[in-house]
């Protein structure tokens, strides 16, 4: 397809992790690239390296044990393997952010989505008043889930 952009593109990311056993690749090798306003689905079997994938792009694999320990990871032009961490946070939860596998300890069931999208939209985008903050985060539910109010 001609006139797509590349928004994000992973370029022979591995991610190892030491362990009792020694050192090992969760990721090895991988690489995708994902066009602006496309959706791509990751999958297989359990264990294969789905979420040490989608943590290595959010620069959030614990070190120790974990470690990128190579490729690139292309963002919007900036390759995230190569910022600081206060650059790194200031993308995280704004450009680019992750639903945990979790729902339970991932979202709050006494408080709306809105008010919890709304809530990082708080912290990273700041000198927005209380009252754009809740409608962005209302904006953002009404993407996502388009049944809900
Ligand atoms: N913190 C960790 N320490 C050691 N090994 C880990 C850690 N996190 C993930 N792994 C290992 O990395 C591999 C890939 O795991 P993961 O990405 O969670 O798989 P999945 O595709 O099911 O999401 C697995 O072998 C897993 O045991
Ligand atoms: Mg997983």
């Amino acid at each position: 397809m001609t006139g797509s952009k590349t928004l994000l593109e992973v370029k022979n990311l591995k991610t190892g992790f030491k362990t009792d056993d020694g050192h090992f690749l969760a990721v090895d090798d991988v690489s995708f690239k994902l066009e602006e306003g496309k959706t791509l689905g990751i999958v297989g079997e359990s264990g294969c390296g789905k979420s040490v994938t989608s943590l290595s792009i959010m620069r959030l694999i614990p070190n120790p044990p974990g470690k990128i320990e190579g490729g690139e990871i292309n963002f919007n032009g900036r390759n995230l393997l190569t910022l600081s961490d206060e650059e790194m946070r200031k993308i995280r939860g704004n450009e680019i952010a992750m639903i945990f596998q979790e729902p339970m300890t991932s979202l709050n069931p006494v408080f709306t989505v809105g008010n919890q999208i709304g809530e990082a939209i708080e912290l990273h985008q700041k000198g927005l008043s209380k009252q754009q903050i809740r409608q962005n985060g209302r904006d953002a539910e009404a993407r996502r889930y388009p049944r809900t109010r």
